[in-house]
């Protein structure tokens, strides 16, 4: 029997909701601080240079084994490596999906945090001051009741469908976050001490590009922020109608998510600049402060110092980073979702009622072991399992995947002769960079 697969209704969607997962609180926060903390411009040059090069061919090579399996990502990779063993992609398939809970483990806790902060400035507006202060500050109590309301909203979008679902609420979110952006730079660019900001963030310290980290911390950012070595963009890819100009959409999102993680820096380095007119310390050891001290300390102070307008810029910030936050985890929930309806016969209620317990599980072992588990967690699906997600679907493309791969087919190459360069830079050149840069990453550890 088969059954209808449910998919993305439209390219500007399918657009919508891969620029939804990508951008992120990876963007809005990871890619500013990471500049500022990297000779500014020059991080943002090699950024670029790393996204164009390798970033955006895995996400390519992501999207395209989802889009021609159209399967679930553990299928997906079985299917395409069929000539060497099934088991292989399996498991690699499998591990994917395990990456794709650890990342949800941490980052519904701190969207969890966005949402509290968000929630905050309403307390405030309608007169609950001391639930106002309660939601603004960290306690366990807090995560205990906004690490699952996150979960039960990605939980509520996901059970609607590839459609009705992801579709729908990816296209209603991207515009009004990027509104929200838009009229937070707008305001932050006026106020004094922003232009220091923009310098540091745009003025590229080139004696910086030495620095072996940095095109280390530049990748490791690019894979991030384009979801790329989960599988929630094959998973994606696969809801897409087959072929049809797959490469021009890449390009889209790749484009989509790097505009916006500019944009984010032009909102957050200038706002610490303006924080520090306004007296706070934003530097410790000559770095610009960037960990959740940046977000939920500096933020705060210095919305709380602007008076009514920045109740209004603290709700509008930090709706924006909720939002950000739901269009990232709702991919990442699909992958394994994805499997358990496909491979494993659950209906989609029942899949995301067992993932969402499983995430839930996962994140309150972090909640309750954080400081042993929560950085632990972050670094190794940063460092390891995205590059070597990535590293694998470059192998999977390029060699070991050969029935239905049209860049493997004589006929479809001879028609478009592009096709065959885009087939070795994937096969050749992308596993040799991506291994330098891993191995450089191992060693610095
Ligand atoms: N790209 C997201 C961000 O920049 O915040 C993070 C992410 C989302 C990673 C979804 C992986 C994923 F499947």
């Amino acid at each position: 029997m088969s059954i209808i697969r449910d998919s993305f209704h439209s390219r500007i969607g399918f657009v919508l909701a891969a620029a939804g997962s990508a951008i992120g609180l990876g963007n809005i926060w990871g890619f500013p601080t990471q500049a500022a903390n990297n000779g500014g411009g020059a991080f943002v040059f090699v950024y670029l240079m790393v996204t164009v090069l390798l970033a955006l061919p895995a996400l390519y090579a992501e999207m395209y084994i989802g889009n021609q399996a159209q399967k679930n990502p553990v299928s997906a990779l079985e299917d395409a490596c069929e000539g060497v063993s099934r088991n292989v992609g399996k498991y690699a398939g499998l591990f994917g999906l395990l990456g794709a809970i650890l990342m949800l483990s941490f980052y519904s806790i701190v969207a969890g945090w966005m949402l509290s902060h968000a929630l905050s400035p309403l307390a405030q507006l309608s007169g609950f001051d001391s639930v106002a202060t309660w939601l603004g500050e960290s306690s366990d109590l807090r995560n205990l009741i906004f690490t699952p309301i996150f979960i039960i909203l990605s939980a509520l979008v996901i059970k609607k469908g590839v459609h009705a679902g992801i579709e729908r609420w990816s296209s209603r979110l991207m515009p009004i976050l990027f509104l929200l952006l838009v009229a937070l730079i707008i305001y932050i660019l006026q106020q004094p001490g922003a232009s220091e900001g923009i310098e540091m963030y745009l003025v590229p310290d080139f004696s910086q590009l030495k620095d072996p980290n940095l095109i280390i911390a530049a990748m490791g950012q690019a894979f991030f922020s384009l979801s790329i070595g989960v599988g929630g963009m094959m998973v994606y890819g696969s809801y897409m109608k087959k072929g049809e100009g797959l490469g021009k959409l890449v390009v889209s999102i790749t484009a989509l998510d790097t505009l916006i993680a500019i944009l984010a820096g032009l909102l957050i380095i200038p706002t610490l600049f303006v924080a520090q007119h306004m007296g706070q310390e934003v530097f410790t050891n000559g770095q610009l402060i960037g960990g959740p001290q940046l977000i939920f300390s500096v933020l705060p102070t210095l919305f709380e110092s602007m008076g009514t307008v920045g109740v209004y810029i603290a709700l509008m910030f930090f709706s924006l980073m909720s939002m950000a936050a739901l269009t990232s985890t709702i991919s990442a929930t699909e992958v394994p979702v994805s499997y358990l309806l496909e491979s494993k016969g659950y209906s989609r209620g029942k899949a995301t009622l067992l993932v969402s317990i499983i995430v839930l599980a996962a994140c309150m072992t972090l909640v309750f072991n954080f400081d042993t588990l929560f950085d632990a967690v972050i670094s190794w699906v940063n460092t390891f399992q995205l590059p070597i997600m990535g590293l694998f679907y470059f192998i999977v493309v390029g060699w070991i995947w050969k029935r239905g791969n049209l860049l493997k087919d004589k006929a479809v190459i001879d028609a478009k002769p592009s096709l065959k360069l885009w087939g070795n830079y994937l096969r050749f050149v992308c596993p040799l960079l991506l291994t330098v840069v891993f191995v450089n990453t191992v060693m610095a550890m």
